[in-house]
């Protein structure tokens, strides 16, 4: 019998599921996913995607039951992208109601986008606990567009001891800059053009940043100014963070710009380095 007296020996000792890539996703694919997943196949010999519109993770007034579920185009883009496996399980079986047990990073998760959606990282952290225990892979991979949600799950997977490596995979834009987002689909032509803002924001705190500038709130002045022009985007938070704990950085390098507005009723988010 082997007597286990520390976590790399246990890994060590237990079955490994070497090579075997996730990338979890709420389904309704755009060119970021796939990103995901071109990352996965050229680094993993298995890969699995999982597609879940996880309840937990929207509050009573978000868009759950409008969410997009094109179930038949996505498994038909995942198969072109050589995709091994879809894992596709129903709410009441992943998510039943009734359970009591939680996965929380309450500082990061109070933050920014945790503030304006109480319980959404919870909800996230929850069902990403719950999809790494199922599928126990090497490596699962992530968008840096939900930036906070990186800084959750990064957390939570080196306090939770997960033996997975999160890859963090650049955001996927549009050629005119808007962050892919399944939620894209909600704007009409009007908001569509109206969306630029986000972008349009942090390039300016970029430009007086290459210019010199490190004071974040001259930047996030800038950055405002942008949104002053757009008065139909009603702008929630635009903040210059410490990418791995949210808190606001007063000094802008090795930082990162973060922001969500409101585009009629399509909540966007999006976020830059500055660096
Ligand atoms: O980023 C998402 O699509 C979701 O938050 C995730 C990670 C699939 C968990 O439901």
């Amino acid at each position: 019998m082997q007597i286990l007296r520390n976590i790399a020996a246990a890994r060590a000792a237990l079955p490994s599921h070497a090579s075997l890539g996730l990338v979890p996703t709420m389904g309704a694919l755009h060119e970021g996913h796939l990103a995901l997943v071109r990352a996965a196949r050229a680094r993993c010999a298995t890969v699995v995607v999982t597609i879940f519109v996880n309840p937990l993770q929207f509050g009573p007034h978000e868009d759950l039951s409008r969410y997009p579920r094109p179930f038949e185009r996505d498994c038909a883009l995942l198969e072109a992208e050589g995709v091994d496996c879809v894992f596709a399980p129903c709410a009441e079986e992943l998510t039943p109601a009734g359970e009591i047990t939680f996965v929380d990073v309450p500082s990061i998760a109070a933050r920014l986008e945790g503030a304006s959606r109480p319980g959404h990282f919870r909800g996230v952290a929850t069902v990403v606990s719950k999809l790494f225990h199922i599928v126990q892979p090497e490596f699962a991979f992530f968008g840096q567009k939900d930036a906070e949600q990186c800084a959750v799950l990064r957390r939570m997977v080196r306090e939770l001891n997960f033996p997975v490596e999160l890859v963090i995979c650049p955001i996927v834009r549009e050629p005119d800059g808007l962050a892919m987002s399944s939620r894209n689909v909600y704007l009409n032509a009007q908001e569509r053009k109206q969306a630029l803002v986000l972008h349009r924001a942090m390039q300016a705190m970029q430009a007086a940043f290459a210019a010199g500038e490190r004071n974040s709130l001259a930047l996030l002045y800038a950055g405002r100014a942008e949104f002053a022009r757009e008065p139909n985007v009603q702008m929630d938070y635009l903040e210059v963070v410490n990418p791995d704990t949210f808190e606001s950085a007063s000094e802008a390098t090795g930082a990162l710009i973060v922001v969500a507005a409101k585009v009629g009723n399509t909540r966007l988010l999006d976020n830059a380095a500055l660096s």
